[in-house]
């Protein structure tokens, strides 16, 4: 990083921190806008997507067959109010962590439960943690209502900076903890997680953890554990985790967030009524029980990576460990440059995640687009091909 770690300590006023001008976007996935679709939404510049998408952390292989089977079975029911499946859902997510329904919330994609989250526990008085770079809804969330947020940039390993982040926690109303976290793909494991949390509920009694799972099911790290029981042991931990990724439902916005009674019931009250939508309820349902789907997908993601991951390192390009389905690259130049090269030949990766301004974002998409994307990589750095 050739940025000062310090500068980008303390409070930021997000919309205005400098760190978040010229952030650029390429894709048209939802996560691909996380960072500007508010605004492009409303100047009404929603383009289409144009190339290979590798600019979403999606999973190109798209919902596994029982589950549009279930999306099929359920046309019927698109007429009614989704009371039913969602309450089903409800009880299935209950019943696999072995917990109550009173301790699961479902929304609109986990995006929904990050905005409950900023909604419920920040406000002007009450400062958001988080890393940086990390995803950034939770800060643009936070911009909405006046809330000030703490960025922590990550360390030299681009791991969250946890030491650093707890010293910021004091009279904060939510710690953002994205893990693995995205955009860096890094993963911390269940000790260094438990010893965090303890730290924050010593500085910062009321403070709450959120632990965002997004990208759980791609972890390989075997110091790595759930938060899950922590959350459940302890009302200032809630988890949230997604059907976008491995289960590859991101266009059917399905998320949920896990922990005690107490704070599922805060979020409920910055809940949209009727938002998950009945199609992707009962692809969820369906999704549940399919874990050996979810482990060919994470074999599947893990070989497809590797390969990217040396056609890099061949290159001369370290790729940094990731426990996701996407790497990022320090591609040494300009990364809004290289985006919009790499545009030019069909392939869309990821935006800019600033301080990080030369490194890349790439997701794991196919074999065949891997390999037509590293064609691709190869001819924009400028290596010879021979
Ligand atoms: C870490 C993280 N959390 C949450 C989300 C939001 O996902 P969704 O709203 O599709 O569940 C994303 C999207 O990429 C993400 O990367």
């Amino acid at each position: 990083m050739t940025i000062s770690r310090r500068a980008f300590v303390g409070t930021l006023a997000w919309g205005s921190a400098a760190v978040l001008s010229g952030t650029a976007v390429s894709g048209r996935g939802r996560e691909a806008m996380a960072s500007t679709w508010w605004a492009e939404e409303a100047a009404g510049q929603l383009t289409p997507v144009d190339g290979i998408r590798l600019d979403s952390n999606e999973n190109p292989n798209g919902p596994a067959p029982a589950a549009l089977d279930a999306i099929r079975a359920a046309f019927g029911e698109a007429s009614r109010y989704p009371r039913n499946p969602a309450s089903q859902l409800t009880a299935a997510l209950a019943r696999l962590h072995g917990v109550k329904e009173e301790n699961i919330v479902v929304g609109a994609g986990s995006g929904e439960i990050l905005r409950m989250s900023v909604y419920g526990f920040t406000s002007p008085t009450r400062p958001l943690v988080q890393g940086l770079p990390t995803f950034e809804d939770p800060g643009k969330y936070a911009e909405l209502i006046g809330t000030p947020v703490r960025a922590i940039p990550v360390d030299a390993q681009l791991r969250l900076d946890l030491k650093g982040m707890a010293s910021q926690v004091e009279g904060a109303g939510l710690v953002f903890l994205c893990n693995p976290n995205n955009p860096t793909a890094t993963v911390h494991p269940a000790s260094a997680v438990a010893d965090f949390i303890a730290r924050v509920n010593t500085v910062s009694p009321t403070t709450v953890v959120l632990v965002d799972e997004a990208y759980h099911h791609f972890v390989a790290d075997p110091g790595y554990q759930s938060a899950i029981p922590l959350a459940m042991d302890n009302p200032r931990v809630i988890v949230c985790r997604t059907f976008s990724k491995i289960y590859g439902m991101a266009g059917l916005r399905i998320g949920y967030a896990i922990g005690q009674a107490e704070p599922m019931k805060a979020l409920r009250r910055h809940r949209l009524g009727n938002s998950v939508n009945v199609l992707g309820a009962a692809a969820a349902l369906a999704s549940l029980p399919l874990t050996a789907h979810v482990e060919r997908e994470k074999q599947r993601n893990h070989d497809t990576r590797e390969f990217t991951r040396k056609a890099f390192a061949s290159w001369g390009y370290q790729v940094g460990p990731s426990e996701a389905n996407f790497v990022m690259v320090n591609v040494r130049r300009d990364a809004a440059e290289f985006q919009k090269a790499c545009r030019a030949s069909g392939i869309l990766v990821g935006r800019v995640f600033p301080p990080l301004t030369t490194h890349a974002r790439i997701s794991i998409g196919t074999d065949a687009e891997m390999q037509q994307a590293v064609g691709v990589f190869r001819k924009v750095l400028g290596v010879s091909t021979a």
